[in-house]
């Protein structure tokens, strides 16, 4: 008889906005999927704040430094002032330095069939290490915004030997790299000069390609069909995936892993839609997704597609689908179409 599959303690993070909603509906799929995880809720982003005093408690950072695992739903940022985004934050705290964000076609139908898509974001560093500040002149406080960004060699070598040993582990075929590097010869040159070197290595296994962001962003709208596996800086690679999840459906199919030597958080791409928060609407596609490649990070691959597959049927075969995709389903409805799946 098969030994009882152990079971892994994940830190939960209900996150903001729609995020308590699709952290419940997806935990409950998940549970009847017979996931081996033990979830271990913590606080964290604006309801921590009012509960804790802030919006990542020590308890929190604990957690996820035991386990090494979470599953997060979106935090809310404010825009333009205010606390730094907890969700840089948590990436640097735990050295997330590999954002992976695939993109395949699951729901039919759409603009653009059979995408598969791999991106790597380069998680930590670029313009979001955060170095700003505003310069007066004169009697105003804000006449100059000042901005650096910084890429350092040991980072740009760290993404890449982890994306080429990802597209080798996974039959992937190219890797192309997505930089400015005609115009932040430095920034940027650095990157495409790291990767190219560690592309070298792969030679005769991997294809290696370099295409300037506008220009990759504009093909990945004509023919995204010539991409295989993207690897950009931080900046570029938060644009490029939300514009990769418009191939298969919108930010609702879109899923995230944020991964480090020491710990991993897989979250879905999107925000904490304040639009349709509370309401009932939100797709748990995208954070389900996420839970899939949690699945595959613990090995448990069946598992991971059996979620898949369950998601493609429900979405395509019984035409439950949440408004984003042009249904009526509510996330409950939706998550109970699901597990009738499983
Ligand atoms: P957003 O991703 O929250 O929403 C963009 C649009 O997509 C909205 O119309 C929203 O209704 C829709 N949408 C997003 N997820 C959906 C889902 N699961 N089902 C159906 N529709 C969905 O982006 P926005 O509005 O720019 O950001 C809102 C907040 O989220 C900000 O505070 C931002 O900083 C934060 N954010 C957090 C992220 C994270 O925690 N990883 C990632 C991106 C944004
Ligand atoms: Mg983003």
């Amino acid at each position: 008889m098969a030994k009882a599959a152990q079971r892994i303690p994940v830190t939960l993070l209900e996150g903001d906005g729609i995020g308590p909603e699709i952290v419940a509906a997806s935990c409950r799929v998940l549970d009847a999927l017979g996931a081996p995880f033990d979830w271990e809720p913590q606080p964290a982003g604006l309801s921590a704040v009012d509960s804790h005093g802030d919006p990542l408690p020590q308890a929190t950072l604990d957690s996820i430094r035991r386990n090494g695992l979470a599953l997060k739903g979106p935090l809310t940022t404010p825009v333009g002032k205010g606390i730094r985004s907890i969700n840089v934050r948590l990436r640097e705290e735990f050295q997330l330095y590999a954002n992976l964000r695939p993109a395949r076609t699951i729901v039919e139908g759409g603009r653009f069939a059979d995408i598969d898509l791999v991106l790597v974001r380069e998680n930590l560093e670029g313009f979001y290490v955060g170095y700003e500040h505003y310069i007066p002149v004169g009697g105003d406080p804000k006449a100059v915004a000042e901005s650096a960004g910084i890429n350092t060699r040991e980072g740009c070598r760290r993404i890449a030997e982890w994306t080429f040993d990802y597209a080798a582990r996974h039959g992937r075929k190219k890797v192309t790299i997505v930089h400015k590097a005609n115009i932040l010869k430095l920034l940027t040159g650095l990157f495409l000069e790291t990767a190219m070197e560690v592309g070298k290595r792969y030679e005769g296994q991997i294809a290696i390609e370099e295409r300037i962001v506008d220009n990759c962003a504009m093909q990945l709208v004509m023919n995204p069909w010539q991409f295989d596996v993207l690897l950009t800086t931080n900046l570029f690679g938060d644009i490029l995936s939300d514009q990769i999840a418009g191939l298969i459906g919108g930010l609702g199919m879109a899923p995230g892993g944020n991964i480090g030597k020491d710990a991993a958080i897989f979250e879905a791409v999107h925000g904490s839609a304040p639009d349709i928060a509370g309401k009932g609407l939100a797709n748990p596609s995208a954070l389900l997704l996420a839970a899939a490649m949690m699945l595959e990070h613990v090995d448990e691959h069946e598992r991971a597609e059996r979620l898949r597959t369950a998601l493609h049927t429900t979405i395509n075969t019984d035409g439950i689908r949440t408004g984003d995709l042009g249904g009526k389903a509510s996330t409950e409805q939706f998550a109970d179409g699901l597990i009738a799946r499983l």
